[in-house]
């Protein structure tokens, strides 16, 4: 009866004698506790029942009085009770108002913390587009690596910030360019010894840029590393298989096949099934072999696949961007800045050898 009372209004305190016929007082003061924790417990005992009394308060009731107990005893217990009721119902109302607190503010800050992330990856973006305008017909080269770089590492089971990590020294890889002079770098015909002392600085140069900044720590390897060759006979320090970080041993491969299957100026980029073949002959010298199997597991399907993908994307955010001014289109993790031009057309033209990226 005292439970199903309890079930119809608040009940702050409950007074229990300790034997009942049926059901005891330690019933019912284990009953209140699970099913109504805020209800103050006291229980009333006979004398040679202190050892149960005991009991009863390591059980959760707050006091236990002897029977017949004092007027004066009772009210003080009960007032007693009932004051540390309000003490116990205020502090979990504090708890509750801190717990929520620290959600909300936990919410803010991580919807705070993508912001600046998203606000990092766009400034990238812009950076590199800009680089890659002032070397390249398309402008989208980089961006094209970055794709291929994560479907290689993806296959290597590369996850997480590590692949974020790679991802990110995959679009900077070339960010030193800046510092190489326009009449090296955009040059129509063959470099002099002296121009490509020049020109093999950019590795260096674009590691001094970024390396300072620890967003950019682990990138920064890679931009200086992605030159190397896995024989040991790349640039500007000349490391061999392992000394090389794992993230520029997967960009030489998905930058040389970029190279290889993108038009220039000069001649036409090649297939994706020539490049690949190319790719997999220079296995062991110009690559490590563990990144050619990874990239030959991806086929040639899905790496065309990749490409289309990325000129449809850039195809439908300018679509959007035309029809909604500054519509959403153009922006989120899959939009790109927009294109100087088209994507580039694999075509049967003169093939580039894999050395010719720098
Ligand atoms: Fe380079």
């Amino acid at each position: 009866m005292a439970l199903e009372l309890a079930q119809q209004e608040e009940t702050p305190l409950v007074i229990s004698d300790m034997k009942m016929p049926g059901k005891d007082g330690l019933w019912l003061l284990e009953a209140f506790r699970e099913q109504h924790p805020d209800t103050a417990v006291i229980m009333l005992t006979g004398y040679g029942d202190t050892e149960a009394a005991v009991d009863c308060l390591r059980r959760g009731a707050v006091d236990y009085l002897l029977k017949p107990p004092k007027l004066t005893d009772l009210i003080r217990s009960i007032e007693r009770a009932l004051a540390k009721r309000r003490i116990e119902l205020a502090r979990k109302r504090y708890q509750k108002k801190l717990e929520r607190k620290v959600r909300d503010r936990t919410t803010e800050l991580r919807s705070a913390l993508k912001d600046v992330s998203t606000t990092y990856q766009n400034t990238l973006l812009a950076l590199v587009t800009a680089l890659d305008a002032r070397e390249h017909e398309t402008s989208d080269h980089s961006q094209r690596v970055v794709e291929y770089t994560t479907a290689i590492a993806h296959i290597m089971n590369i996850k997480g910030p590590e692949l974020d990590e790679i991802g990110r020294g995959a679009l900077l890889h070339d960010i030193g360019k800046i510092g190489v002079p326009d009449a090296v770098l955009l040059k129509p015909g063959k470099l002099t010894p002296e121009e490509w002392v020049e020109m093999r600085k950019h590795p260096d140069i674009g590691f001094s840029m970024i390396a300072p900044i620890p967003f950019l720590s682990i990138p920064s390897q890679i931009v200086l590393s992605h030159q190397e060759r896995f024989d040991g006979r790349g640039y500007p320090r000349g490391l061999a298989r392992e000394e090389i970080h794992i993230g520029a041993r997967i960009f030489s491969v998905a930058d040389t096949l970029d190279a290889m299957t993108s038009d220039r100026p000069y001649r036409k980029g090649t297939t994706f099934a020539n490049a690949i073949e190319e790719i997999h002959r220079c296995s062991g010298t110009q690559f490590d072999p563990q990144v050619v199997k990874a990239f030959l597991d991806i086929g040639e399907g899905n790496l065309v696949k990749i490409k289309e993908d990325m000129i449809a994307r850039k195809k439908a955010a300018a679509a959007a961007k035309k029809a909604g001014g500054n519509g959403e289109g153009s922006s989120g993790s899959g939009g790109a800045p927009p294109a100087s031009g088209s994507g580039a057309v694999p075509g049967g033209g003169v093939a580039a050898a894999p050395d010719v990226t720098i």
